[in-house]
């Protein structure tokens, strides 16, 4: 491997949300954090000197993006998926989240149907209900450690409920499926017969693993393209949040004119400068780095799951099929979800994403980000082997 990903760097100190505010939204500072997000490896120094020579310019106003921007997006949309997009259809924002509260404002009225597939990224739902839309859960169905879309259920509630819009994340987080082009154009065809915007969040596309391929819904038929709001960011791919860069791609005017709207309403100008060329850099010039990542972090989720099978055998891992997250079940253990919380917390010493807050149901899951360097992930690893040692 030229990238060495191994390489432990310490974040404390650096204002990082993942390490530095244990004593603020945990009360402690003893956990090892694997709960948001937020992948622990260093940029290139290809990618870091394209950020320095914009930097060392020294001056930060105001911006809009250039034909570079466009070019860029499209450099790493072709080569990775198979489409292009026209500049047109394309409005920058601050981050996904953001994007995806307006869309719920833009596209449905205060008491519409607005819908999601649980357990999922849970700021779906807060985007739902922060802006009085009514939520509409279309489960995943979870069989044989396997989620899968309930497609009856889909259809039965999308018209009974009159959902105006599906929330749609693929891949899937928490449950690491890559959706194949069946399911999507399933999901398509849906939302097309009952008249629902279909908003598809692509934050995860670039973390596919072996045996699977992603189909991008910007592949989908023009015939679906009439209520179809796509978004996108390198925040994931290249660990850069912070530079709050996304695009939202609308292919159809009417569509789009409504998110602008609602964008101007809002107050939105202008993308930060600094996410604007960290888009390009890293679109031009990141692939390689991106290939080996991913394969690193499938290492890690290898790893993870061998331990996991060897050493937790009441669990039960939810093989990822791409995405950075690893979703367990830990229902076999037969303990409550306070219980679990506690063995993970004061026992295993681990800040983790608890499964209720992905939905309901899922209360007896935990999400642990495996975007960490390998000595990392194994001593987490012994962590919760200690924590559940008594059960087994
Ligand atoms: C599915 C999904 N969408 C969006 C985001 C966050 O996007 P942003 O930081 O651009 O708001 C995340 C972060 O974890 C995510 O998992």
């Amino acid at each position: 491997m030229k990238y060495n990903f191994d390489e432990i760097i310490d974040r404390r100190g650096t204002d990082c949300l993942k390490y530095d505010f244990g004593m603020k939204r945990k009360g402690r500072d003893d956990l090892l954090p694997m709960w948001v997000a937020d992948m622990d490896f260093r940029l290139p120094d290809e990618i870091l000197a394209e950020l320095h020579r914009r930097i060392d310019h020294g001056i930060f106003g105001y911006t809009d993006p250039l034909d570079d921007y466009f070019d860029a997006l499209n450099h790493w949309y072709s080569a990775r998926y198979g489409f292009t997009t026209d500049p047109e259809w394309v409005t920058l924002g601050a981050g996904l989240v953001y994007a995806i509260h307006l869309s719920v404002r833009a596209f449905t009225e205060p008491g519409d149907a607005v819908m999601v597939m649980q357990p999922v990224y849970y700021p779906f739902s807060e985007a739902i209900r922060n802006n009085g839309r009514k939520l509409v859960n279309c489960q995943l169905h979870y069989e044989k450690g396997r989620y899968s879309i309930d497609f009856v259920d889909l259809e039965r509630k999308m018209r009974e409920e009159k959902v105006r819009a599906l929330i749609f994340c693929s891949p899937h987080n928490p449950v690491g499926r890559v959706w194949t082009e069946e399911e999507v154009v399933k999901v398509a065809d849906l939302c097309l017969a009952n008249d629902a915007v279909l908003m598809v969040d692509e934050i995860h596309s670039d973390f596919i693993f072996p045996g699977h391929s992603f189909f991008s819904c910007m592949r989908l038929d023009e015939k679906y393209r009439k209520n179809l709001a796509f978004y996108s960011s390198p925040g994931k791919t290249f660990n850069i949040a912070g530079f709050q860069s996304a695009n939202i791609i609308i292919p159809d005017e009417t569509l789009r004119a409504k998110y602008r709207r609602a964008n101007r309403e809002a107050g939105y100008s202008q993308a930060n400068i600094m996410g604007q060329s960290a888009l390009i850099a890293c679109y031009t010039l990141g692939a390689p780095w991106l290939d080996e990542l991913v394969e690193y972090i499938y290492g890690n989720v290898r790893y993870a799951e061998d331990f996991i099978a060897e050493n937790l055998p009441k669990a039960k891992v939810v093989k990822p099929e791409g995405t950075y997250l690893l979703w367990v079940d830990f229902s076999g253990y037969g303990i409550s979800p306070e219980e679990l919380e506690d063995r993970i917390l004061n026992r295993a010493k681990l800040w983790l994403d608890a499964g209720g807050i992905f939905g309901p149901e899922t209360a007896l899951f935990e999400r642990f980000n495996l975007a960490a360097p390998r000595p990392v992930v194994v001593g987490a690893m012994e962590r919760l082997k200690t924590a559940f040692e008594d059960l087994n």
